[in-house]
């Protein structure tokens, strides 16, 4: 027995995957996606790369600079131009060298990279070592080199006729057709029959130079299109600076990438095609453009991204266009109550979403953690409309919440700032962010673009259902393609912001307060100060803070209040101003965001952050700004890597 058995569960989770074949050095093109990948898993990196008869792996715990730095050190050679490398995220155990990928078999044969849960690697993990192999990691990955290595021999001792189905038959994604199934693909689609749970697999083989496999079961792969040569990866940006064109792979398929052409089977061997598409934004929009961290980059961007989430909605009708919409205009009529599932900051967009959604509509509307949704057993049917809000597309908890309303007969619309990702491609309605790609951890653009489709959803469900006249309608979205400009100008006034925060870099704690759409905002700002600076941040209607927290308040707490409009809502106003008192009375530091001329709130404000005035729906596209800048530059001045905060993924593809 090569390896020790723990009862520990290893698994590898949401982690960054690229598969190379053409004819540049592999290691170079993987080390490069790899590095645009990091952001979804940075605990530890591996490589495999295959040439001259020979499959070599290397990989390390750490971030991926561990790896290179091993590599220069080593001198290690890593000649080939077929290769795959992979970013880990563990759930569970440590995350050592090895349990880091690529895993391979008994022979060292095959390599295999993953991400995602096989759920019934314990009973595989029995049997194959009940049949001898020796399995040398804790992780689920590892079983399925071995059940490769079984299936890849079986196939072989019955002869090339057996290992082959379909022969001829095939459809390419591009170039020239290819013969037929590789005896790897087949092996990895028979292999992936037996696997239960949630995975994205690429897979080497020593022996078989110029080919690279994958499969995706509940779990990201997109395929990338160059000219003689081809790249499966978890996302678009690990090859954006080879190719712009891409294809999807859909759920239970498995993919064949070779030089000349790449073909996509089901899990039994018919041949598939997948749907192509061009992917609309090019390397440099994934690289930092001057700033030191992505997420500056990505915060500056935000008068952009918002206006290229507005741009184009009002048809020449003056209706509100979807990108995608497989439900009729009927469909929508008979909706009578709303669910949005979404997690993390895509559930605070959510909770904005509800107030439009309930004022414009006259619809119930209910906001749900994707990770609660489904297992409360919710009411659902076909006149219930789930609106799945997520940046990726592809977070588990949102696909499973999703999967199971459409199960229930549910309409789902999701709101998605990926192109061709899991949830809109479940979904009956799609309406993309179009933010661009968003590299840093925490979110920032995307959180203005999903409010702001949040608003476009509850604009077209008010006019397809005939609440809101096609004039209002137009008013309102005229209104909203403003707010941009609002966006620039507030992100202009925000030093100020930069400086209290790197005062207050040695807080305990900050609270955060608000009422009505300002309540969801002051849970961002506190999710981004938790996430971010690793401080203890906790957001509150400001109302319900009498009945408990309010005994958090200490002389000198940072309480930071979100105050509404004194125009769009006075009596809130009048309350909110109030609870800057209480807290302030109890010798709290008030940090206090209001719009230009709400002069109440001055005298109670120790701090004062000024917000252009807007309408009351769209005021979290400005009041959030500060608070993203606040938490942004409190960790910067704690020394924290804004980019990759510890033990968080951008992309979380467990449950
Ligand atoms: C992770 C990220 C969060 C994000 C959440 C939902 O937890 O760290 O920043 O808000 O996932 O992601 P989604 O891609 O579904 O919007």
């Amino acid at each position: 027995m090569r390896g020790t058995r723990t009862g520990l569960r290893t698994l590898s989770n949401m982690c960054g995957i690229i598969g190379y074949v053409g004819e540049q050095p592999a290691l170079e093109v993987v080390l490069s996606g790899l590095r645009r990948l990091e952001y979804r898993g940075y605990d530890s990196a591996g490589v495999a790369v295959v040439g001259g008869g020979v499959l070599r792996t290397a990989r390390r715990a750490g971030r991926l600079a561990n790896l290179e730095k091993v590599l220069d050190e080593s001198g290690e050679q890593m000649p080939g131009t077929t290769g795959m490398g992979h970013t880990r995220w563990a759930t569970h155990g440590g995350p050592t060298d090895v349990n880091a990928h690529p895993h391979t078999d008994c022979t060292g044969a095959v390599a295999v990279i993953h991400n995602g849960i096989i759920e019934n690697f314990a009973e595989l993990r029995s049997e194959l070592e009940a049949a001898g192999h020796e399995l040398s990691s804790e992780t689920d990955t590892e079983v399925v080199a071995h059940l490769l290595e079984i299936e890849i021999a079986r196939a072989a001792a019955a002869g090339p006729a057996a290992s082959s189905v379909s022969s001829g038959s095939v459809s390419s994604g591009f170039g020239q057709p290819v013969a037929s199934e590789h005896p790897v693909t087949e092996a990895l689609r028979v292999v992936c029959r037996r696997l239960r749970g949630a995975f994205t697999l690429v897979v080497l083989h020593r022996d078989h130079p110029g080919v690279v496999v994958g499969a995706r079961r509940n779990s990201p792969l997109v395929v990338g299109l160059g000219v003689g040569e081809a790249f499966l990866a978890s996302d678009v940006s690990a090859f954006i600076a080879h190719t712009r064109e891409a294809l999807e792979i859909g759920q239970d398929q498995v993919v064949e990438a070779r030089p000349e052409g790449v073909t996509v089977y089901d899990f039994d061997g018919t041949p598939v095609e997948g749907r192509r598409y061009h992917v609309d934004w090019d390397a440099s929009a994934a690289e930092k453009g001057g700033f030191p961290y992505f997420m500056l980059k990505e915060i500056s961007e935000q008068p952009e991204a918002l206006a290229d989430t507005l741009r184009g909605r009002l048809s020449s009708e003056g209706a509100i266009v979807l990108d995608e919409e497989r439900l009729s205009d009927q469909d929508f009529r008979d909706i009578d109550k709303v669910f949005i599932v979404a997690c993390g900051t895509a559930y605070h967009a959510g909770l904005i979403a509800k107030y439009a959604i309930e004022h414009w509509t006259r619809l119930p509307c209910e906001v749900e953690m994707a990770s609660e949704f489904r297992y409360r057993d919710p009411v659902l049917d076909r006149s219930t409309l789930v609106i799945a809000i997520s940046q990726s597309g592809e977070t588990l908890d949102t696909l499973m919440a999703v999967k199971h309303a459409r199960e229930q007969k549910a309409r789902v619309l999701a709101i998605c700032n990926t192109n061709g990702s899991t949830i809109p491609r479940e979904s009956d309605a799609v309406l993309y962010t179009r933010c661009g790609p968003e590299v840093g951890v925490a979110a920032t653009k995307t959180f203005l673009g999903q409010v702001a489709a949040c608003l476009l959803v509850g604009l077209f469900l008010a006019q397809t259902r005939g609440v809101l006249y096609g004039d209002e309608v137009a008013a309102y979205v005229d209104r909203l393609q403003r707010m941009p400009e609002l966006v620039r100008r507030t992100l202009g006034t925000v030093e100020p912001v930069r400086e209290l925060a790197r005062s207050l870099a040695d807080a305990k704690a900050v609270l955060f307060l608000g009422r009505h759409v300002g309540y969801p905002v002051a849970l961002e700002g506190a999710l981004k100060l938790k996430e971010l600076a690793y401080m203890h941040a906790e957001g509150f209607p400001a109302g319900e803070l009498k009945h408990g927290p309010i005994a958090l308040i200490e002389p000198g707490l940072p309480v930071v209040v979100v105050v509404p409009s004194p125009r769009g809502r006075a009596n809130l106003h009048g309350k909110v101003v109030s609870n800057i008192q209480e807290v302030r009375a109890r010798g709290a530091r008030t940090i206090v965001i209001a719009e230009d001329g709400d002069t109440d709130v001055e005298p109670y404000a120790d701090h004062l952050i000024r917000v252009p005035a807007t309408s009351s729906l769209f005021a979290p596209l400005v009041t959030t700004l500060p608070l993203q800048v606040f938490a942004c530059e409190l960790a910067l001045a704690r020394g924290l890597d804004v980019d990759q905060p510890r033990n968080l993924a951008k992309s979380v593809t467990v449950e």
